[in-house]
């Protein structure tokens, strides 16, 4: 470990292993379903067989009296929920079991729960339903006639375009375009597929309730169980220290802890659901399979004079979000004359969608960073020189300028660090025994996410310093960038400081998305600290007992965890413990404010790949990866880099594995387990060479630091997919890209 504290703002070198590390691999960090409630039941759902239709009836008089069987709710035997849904409350338009409508194959349509585990799941199998049964639809290319307009994507309208004086549409600016190129590309629903299955426990005690839930924001999940079951906030607390990854779907609050907490206040016992990992691929969201075109104009050298790009996405009769590919990407990553963007969703009997890491520029980046390299093959133009050309210094149509941007550096240096001046830009040029090998490289961009947050630091009498925040640590390494971020606005060794989080009765805090949980949390720990001390000095000069009782308060610093008054000096313990109290603590918030307006807040970066395909089989596999990104201040740099090489590993599987496979006649998803859901494993990650240009953006925050949750993951697939071109001659423009397409 080295450790260099550093003042706000200024660039770091702070590395700090996992301060949850040993709790996790000694099994002591528990999650959600590692919580053992006294006389807990166990619950197991029921899922719809049909993909669209309504149930007639269920037959459950032989789970009812299945050995164990507390209770069997369904539509028709309801556990009562209130109000509706949304995206970020239950993550689709309906509340479970209040209808007998079936949206999609694999829906709640019941709860079974039991003494144990097993009994429910055995008496669940005993359960029949008759449905009325209408034909689902849930093909994306076959719906693409049926597409609609969603109206809105970002607060701007769906079609947008933003033309230069005197051009009448984007076709006229195409057509008058030197070079063009044009490409569709396609990619299939994906899920998040966390290591840790959604899992709830649902404790009431005194009409209060406890929801042991895995979550990425605790306030969001209470705000939503208060609501459904008709009960006071206040009486309602969420906890959920460790996560054993989010990927944003643990931001809404699905089917399983509604249930659970419904059926434990109506059986007067502890519940407990833990989805099952098939289930876990209907009950909670994917991501939107994407069909998008992307169209681009430039002048021979280069310049981009028109960017066109087209989206379908897949919705869900259930509602959801939706994969927001061209707003998230075209929008504002290139400098052109001429942008237009157009999003359009087909609306299918599937699961709901909801936010996947880096939702929207995961599947435009594949899309826009593939055409930008097809258009660098047409105009024999190296691909980081196209970029360069391109790079824009405003935020195009709005004319802000970046608080920090970064990234002409970010190309250069991964050029460097990669040597990418070792690459012929010739197609199929390399050939290493029986592999083709090539090279390639493609931008990543994530928006920088600020949302207000409270910190709570506390001065404990045994010398340690608590430092405490509603957030989550979804394996993104909140609890040890809290430790850090407290160690170095206190004075103390990271060991001294004691990280709380994910529990909604701590200090305010909406949680982990959007890339924004250190950018939102970081500068409340300055402000709690601050606050903190001034409540120590306060009580150094006030108390009788104190040994600075009656120094003037304004003749007292502190310093590294002590109080310096003219000749005298204690430590913070000792005053504590002089005056018999166990703590002195204070509360400390930070939002952004009005001036946020002036600037647009990105983080950037860039990715260099190097594949090998086989000659004879098509197999595709990676050599190396290097990665270098623009995220502002780095906090930590080990969690830090974790963050980048998870984004990397995610990307890889969306370049070359990932695809839910939905059957069309059915709208069963025939992969939903991690067999034939395919997911990257360690021999298929190469070396992953990360690299922080640590500029700090202190426009953004006074820490300086942007978010970097997502950035990582965005362009991976564009880059392996042009460096697949590069070896082959090859341009597949539907993923996953696996060897079949390369025969
Ligand atoms: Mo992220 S998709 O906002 O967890």
């Amino acid at each position: 470990m080295t450790m260099q504290n550093a003042a706000p703002g200024a660039a770091r070198t702070v590395s700090v292993s996992r301060v949850d590390g040993r709790l996790k691999v000694t099994g002591g960090a528990r999650y959600a379903a590692d919580h053992l409630a006294e006389r807990a039941a166990h619950g197991y759902l029921l899922l719809s067989t049909v993909a669209r239709g309504t149930i007639r009836s269920m037959d459950v008089a032989a789970a009812e009296r299945a050995p164990g069987v507390l209770a069997v709710y369904t539509p028709f035997r309801k556990l009562e929920l209130q109000g509706g849904g949304n995206p970020f409350s239950v993550g689709h338009s309906w509340l479970p079991l209040q209808d007998a409508e079936v949206r999609y194959h694999g829906q709640a349509i019941g709860l079974v729960v039991a003494e144990s585990f097993e009994q429910a799941r055995d008496a669940a199998a005993l359960v029949s339903a008759d449905y009325d049964v209408r034909p689902p639809a849930a093909s994306l290319p076959d719906g693409i006639a049926q597409a609609t307009d969603p109206g809105r994507v970002n607060g701007e309208p769906s079609v947008l375009d933003l033309l230069a004086e005197g051009v009448g549409t984007i076709d006229e600016a195409l057509a008058a375009s030197e070079v063009t190129v044009s490409g569709t590309y396609t990619q299939p629903l994906k899920h998040h597929s966390a290591m840790e299955p959604h899992a709830t426990v649902a404790v009431w005690q005194d009409d209060q309730l406890t929801l042991h839930n895995g979550t990425q924001s605790a306030s969001l999940t209470l705000g939503t169980i208060a609501a459904a079951l008709g009960v006071e906030p206040a009486r309602v607390r969420v906890i959920s220290p460790h996560v054993g990854g989010g990927f944003g779907n643990k931001i809404a609050t699905w089917a399983h802890p509604l249930l659970a907490a419904a059926a434990a206040r109506t059986l007067g016992r502890p519940v407990k659901i833990v989805l099952t990992r098939e289930q876990t691929f209907t009950i909670t969201g994917n991501r939107s399979a994407v069909q998008q075109t992307v169209t681009l104009g430039a002048r021979r050298d280069g310049t981009l004079v028109a960017v066109k790009h087209q989206a379908y996405s897949s919705q869900s009769t259930s509602g959801g979000t939706f994969e927001a590919s061209p707003h998230t990407t075209s929008r504002y990553l290139y400098r052109s004359e001429n942008i237009h963007l157009d999003q359009k969703i087909v609306t299918l009997d599937i699961p709901p969608p909801t936010w996947m890491r880096a939702p929207g520029q995961e599947s435009g980046s594949f899309a826009l960073e593939t055409a930008l390299d097809e258009l660098a093959v047409k105009l024999r133009m190296d691909p980081v020189a196209l970029r360069l050309r391109n790079n824009a210094t405003v935020y195009p149509g709005r004319n802000v300028p970046w608080s920090s941007k970064h990234l002409d550096e970010c190309y250069r240096v991964g050029a460097q660090r990669f040597g990418w001046d070792r690459r012929d830009p010739a197609p199929r040029s390399v050939v290493r025994g029986e592999w083709l090998v090539g090279m390639g490289m493609a931008t990543a961009v994530y928006p920088a996410e600020r949302f207000p947050a409270s910190v709570k630091v506390r001065f404990q009498a045994d010398g340690d310093v608590a430092v405490s925040s509603a957030t989550a640590d979804l394996g993104t390494g909140m609890w040890t960038v809290l430790a850090v971020l407290g160690s170095e606005a206190l004075g103390l060794p990271v060991a001294r400081i004691r990280t709380d989080l994910g529990d909604s009765t701590l200090a305010t805090n909406i949680g982990a998305f959007g890339s924004g949980a250190t950018a939102s949390t970081g500068p409340a720990v300055a402000v709690a600290a601050e606050a903190a001390r001034t409540e120590l000095i306060t009580l150094a000069v006030t108390h009788e007992r104190s040994p600075l009782h009656g120094v003037p308060a304004a003749d007292v610093r502190y310093d590294r965890g002590d109080l310096v008054a003219p000749e005298r000096r204690i430590g913070f313990a000792a005053l504590l413990q002089a005056v018999g109290v166990t703590g002195v603590e204070a509360t400390g918030s930070a939002a952004p404010g009005p001036e946020h307006g002036q600037h647009a807040f990105t983080s950037f970066g860039a990715h260099f790949c190097e594949v090998r395909v086989n000659r004879w089989t098509g197999e595709p596999r990676l050599t190396r990866i290097t990665t270098v990104i623009d995220g502002g201040a780095i906090v930590n740099a080990k969690t830090a880099r974790s963050q980048i090489s998870g984004g990397v590993i995610f990307g890889i599987g969306q370049a070359l594995l990932e695809g839910a496979q939905v059957e069309p006649a059915t709208g069963r998803i025939a992969n939903a387990n991690l067999a034939e859901y395919l997911l990257p494993v360690n021999a298929d990650v190469p070396p992953i060479d990360v690299h922080f240009l640590d500029h700090p953006d202190t426009l953004f925050n006074p820490l300086g630091a942007r978010g970097i949750g997502e950035v990582g993951t965005v362009g991976v697939a564009a880059a392996i997919g042009n460096a697949i071109h590069h070896a082959t001659g090859r341009r597949i423009r539907d993923l996953p890209i696996t060897l079949d397409k390369l025969l």
